[in-house]
Parts: structure tokens; C-alpha cells; sequence
């Protein structure tokens, strides 16, 4: 039998893993099923242990998920630990490990475009799950300032007093949406307004060089913003890629190059 592999959910019928992995495996010349997983909301635990239990070798997870997954490890990586949430779990000696590749994604593919992040000023939208996620791998990759703009601002005040120590290279502030204006090398939407449909404002005194926004395959009301300012953009699928890259590489030790899959 294959190496098995599977990304788990809920919904899960749109995610784009199975298709990534089979492809870096075709690249890489190596064997192995990854399949689709949905689990019951209040079913997760059960389906992740019967997947590892049935010979499971690795298993990515996405929403709404990948808080409970950091729950159950039993090892965790220092950026997993820091965002406290897991999207790439495998049995080692009997415990259960969990990494989180989102992070590294965003910035592999923020490096693959070529926009500078060493010594940059980062202004991320957003104070949930996503990102927390990637503040400590943009500190990693040499980020000095990120401001954290957030439409309730206790939420990114949290985020920055629970982050600050994690990053004590990186200057971490917090700030109200409606205050936003400033310069900053790069702007990143990690708000989930695109996805909703939702608009988010970028005023005329806020002033940025390039636009990463996190979602993918929707029509992003930011991104139609920041073009119309003529700065270079992109959408969220070059992180999808270099995240499922970096779990790849987690699991086989070989890392597939990611201009090849965009
Ligand atoms: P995720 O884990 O994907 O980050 P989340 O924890 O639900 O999801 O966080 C969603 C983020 O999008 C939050 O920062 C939220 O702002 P609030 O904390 O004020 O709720 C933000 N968000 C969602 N819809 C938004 C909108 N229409 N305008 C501005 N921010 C929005």
C-alpha cells in the first residue's frame, strides 16, 4: 500500500491539498495517496486518530480544525507553539507532532515575488487566527516593525501583548481600524472581509508599496483598492502553495521549488 495522506475539514470539498501534494510527489518521483477527510464538527479527534491508527503517515489540517489539532500534539514546533494552531501533523516514536506551515508560506511566497522583507515596515489587517500565524515567521524573516490594524482594537492589543516576547527583534503595535493611515512597505489583508464580500477601506493618507492578500479565488475589494494605486499585488495562492511545500517537506525531507507550482 502508498504512503497515505489526507487533509482534514469541514466543509473540505474545495481544498486544493490533494492536488498540490500529488504534484510535488510527481515532481519528486515519490509514491503516495492524500485524499480528502471531512470530519463531523464535534468529530475531529475521532477521525485524525483513526487516520494515524489505520497507518496514516501525515495529515494536514484546515478550518475550522487547526486550533483543536494544537491541542492534541504532544510535540509542537516553536512557530506552531507561537501561533497556536497546527495545519501539519505526524507520528514520530508514538506522539503526535505538530507543525504550522501558513506562516512560511506567506513568506516564501511574498520572497518568490520579490518584495523586500528584510528591515521592512508590515501593516497586517486582521487580528484572528491568521495572524497570529504569521507574526512570527515574518519576524524570522528579518520584518522590523508590524503594525496590527484591527476593526476591534482590544483584539490586536491581545494579540501584540501575547506575541511582543516572541518577537523581541520586531517592534509589534496594535492599532484601530478606523485610525489606519501611515507608510509601510507591505500591506497584508488577513481580515476574512473578502471572503465575506465585505468591503475594507483603505484611506488616501494610508500609503504602501505592495498588497498581499491572504484569501484566494474571490473578487478582493482590497486588492481592487490597492491596483488602483498601480503598486504590485497578489492573492493568497502562492502561501497556499508554499504552506503545502513546506509540510511536504516536513513529511519526505524534499522541498519541491515553488515557482514551479505557480
Ligand atoms: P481567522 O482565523 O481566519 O483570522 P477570525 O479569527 O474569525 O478568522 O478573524 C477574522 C478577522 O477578520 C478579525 O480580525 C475580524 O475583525 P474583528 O476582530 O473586529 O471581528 C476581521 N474582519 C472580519 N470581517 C471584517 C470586516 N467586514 N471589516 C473588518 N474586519 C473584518
Amino acid at each position: 500500500m502508498r504512503k497515505q495522506f489526507a487533509v482534514i475539514g469541514h466543509p473540505i470539498e474545495h481544498s486544493r491539498s490533494p492536488e498540490l501534494h500529488q504534484a510535488f510527489a510527481q515532481k519528486t518521483g515519490i509514491e503516495l495517496d492524500y485524499h480528502k477527510r471531512l470530519a463531523a464538527l464535534d468529530g475531529f479527534e475521532t477521525s485524525m486518530q483513526r487516520f494515524f491508527a489505520e497507518g496514516g503517515i501525515g495529515m494536514n489540517v484546515t478550518v475550522p480544525f487547526k486550533e483543536q489539532a494544537f491541542a492534541q500534539c504532544q510535540v509542537l514546533s516553536p512557530r506552531a507553539q507561537i501561533a497556536q494552531a497546527v495545519n501539519t501533523l505526524w507520528m514520530q516514536d508514538g506522539q503526535l507532532h505538530g507543525d504550522n506551515t501558513d506562516g512560511q508560506g506567506l513568506v516564501d511566497a511574498m520572497t518568490a515575488l520579490e518584495w523586500p522583507l528584510q528591515n521592512s515596515k508590515i501593516l497586517i489587517i486582521g487580528a484572528g487566527g491568521a495572524t497570529r500565524g504569521v507574526i512570527y515567521p515574518l519576524a524570522q524573516a528579518g520584518v522590523k516593525e508590524i503594525v496590527i490594524a484591527n476593526r476591534t482594537l482590544a483584539r490586536a492589543e491581545q494579540l501584540v501583548a501575547d506575541l511582543h516576547s516572541a518577537v523581541p527583534d520586531t517592534q509589534l503595535t496594535a492599532m484601530a481600524l478606523d485610525d489606519l493611515c501611515g507608510q509601510f512597505d507591505i500591506v497584508i489583508n488577513a481580515t476574512s472581509a473578502s471572503l465575506t464580500g465585505d468591503a475594507l477601506v483603505l484611506p488616501e493618507n494610508l500609503h504602501f508599496k505592495y498588497a498581499y492578500e491572504m484569501a484566494y479565488g474571490k473578487a478582493s475589494r482590497f486588492l481592487q483598492q490597492a491596483q488602483a494605486r498601480h503598486v504590485p499585488t497578489a492573492e493568497g495562492y502562492g502561501m497556499l502553495v508554499a504552506q503545502a511545500i513546506e509540510a511536504f517537506f516536513i513529511w519526505h525531507g524534499i522541498k519541491p521549488k515553488l515557482k514551479d507550482f505557480l
